[in-house]
């Protein structure tokens, strides 16, 4: 079995850059999404995304050329059959994933192996809601995806040895590193990352500092490259709420209860940077707190 074509459901801020990396890596990329507007939008800033590394002259004109028209948009998910794996990110949500995955099944070949991009849910539990768990695993691209150097590789209970092979001999033909994480809630990463921002949002809540404090004191107090409100907005509040909840219930230990905070911004649907608001507001020429 040898990978050629990639399929991958969700075209937001993760689908689109893993889209691109597999394209420039010289897969085959069929790109679907149930929103046709979110794949419009991810070939435009794919586009952008290589024009500029083009400028940088970090790749050739001609590279940047044949990565697009090795991307095709889908319309539908039986235009991923072909696939020889299709990796599904889509929005943090278990009934979400598995629905797609009921859809998906019974269009891929036999052989063809599915991944999820989750940061959080349990890779068995998904795998158990498809024809296939022996040729699931999880496949935890960092973001943003053409930037960032670590895949985590999330082995469920029924993942076969050849299909872990396979995925992380894919991961790292995207030029990545791979780290192995058993699969316990949000892997290990975001069981670290995401505590943090969820602490960072409490220390908000209860008025120990302003957003600009919180940030700036950890970029320069612990030389963090992003402070973590920024860092929140960047990945999505309401992915942060996503995974505090599946630490919570998971874990079933109170240290993992989501911030009020995070769920009131998640509920005014302030999830950050991808729609010009969160604990920052980007809709002027500089972020501006918005507390
Ligand atoms: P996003 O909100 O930018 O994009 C999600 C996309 O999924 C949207 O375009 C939406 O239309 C689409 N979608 C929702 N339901 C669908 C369905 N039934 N069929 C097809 N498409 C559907 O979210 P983002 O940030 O790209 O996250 C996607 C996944 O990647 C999530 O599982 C998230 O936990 C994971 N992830 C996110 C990271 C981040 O920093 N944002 C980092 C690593 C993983």
């Amino acid at each position: 079995m040898e990978i050629k074509s990639v399929g991958i459901i969700g075209a937001g801020q993760m689908g689109v850059g893993i889209a691109q990396v597999a394209a420039q890596s010289g897969y085959d990329v069929v790109l679907f999404d149930q929103s046709s507007d979110a794949v419009k939008k991810a070939f435009g800033r794919i586009e952008k995304s290589l024009a500029r590394l083009v400028e940088k002259e970090a790749i050739t004109a001609d590279a940047a050329h044949d990565a697009q028209a090795r991307l095709t948009p889908a319309a539908s998910v039986s235009e991923l059959s072909q696939c020889d794996l299709v990796i599904e990110a889509a929005t943090e949500s278990e009934d979400v994933k598995k629905a797609i995955f009921k859809s998906v099944c019974e269009h891929l070949k036999p052989e063809a192996l599915l991944a999820s991009n989750t940061s959080s849910i349990s890779i068995t539990r998904l795998a158990a809601a498809t024809d296939r768990p022996g040729k699931f695993i999880g496949l935890h691209f960092m973001n943003p995806v053409p930037i960032m150097k670590l895949v985590e590789i999330i082995r469920g209970i029924a993942t076969e040895p050849e299909t872990y092979e396979l995925a992380v001999n894919f991961a790292r033909s995207l030029g990545k590193t791979t780290a192995n994480s058993e699969d316990f809630p949000a892997f290990i990463v975001n069981r670290i990352l995401i505590p943090m921002i969820n602490e960072a949002i409490y220390t908000l809540y209860e008025g120990v500092g302003t957003v600009e404090a919180i940030d700036t004191g950890m970029r320069l107090g612990t030389n963090h490259p992003m402070g973590p409100l920024e860092l929140a907005d960047f990945i999505g509040l309401d992915t942060v709420l996503a995974v505090m909840n599946v630490l919570y219930e998971g874990l079933s230990d109170s240290k993992y209860r989501p911030c009020p905070l995070l769920v009131k911004y998640v509920e005014a649907g302030w999830v950050g940077r991808k729609v010009g608001r969160g604990f920052y507001d980007y809709r002027g020429e500089k972020p501006v707190p918005t507390r």
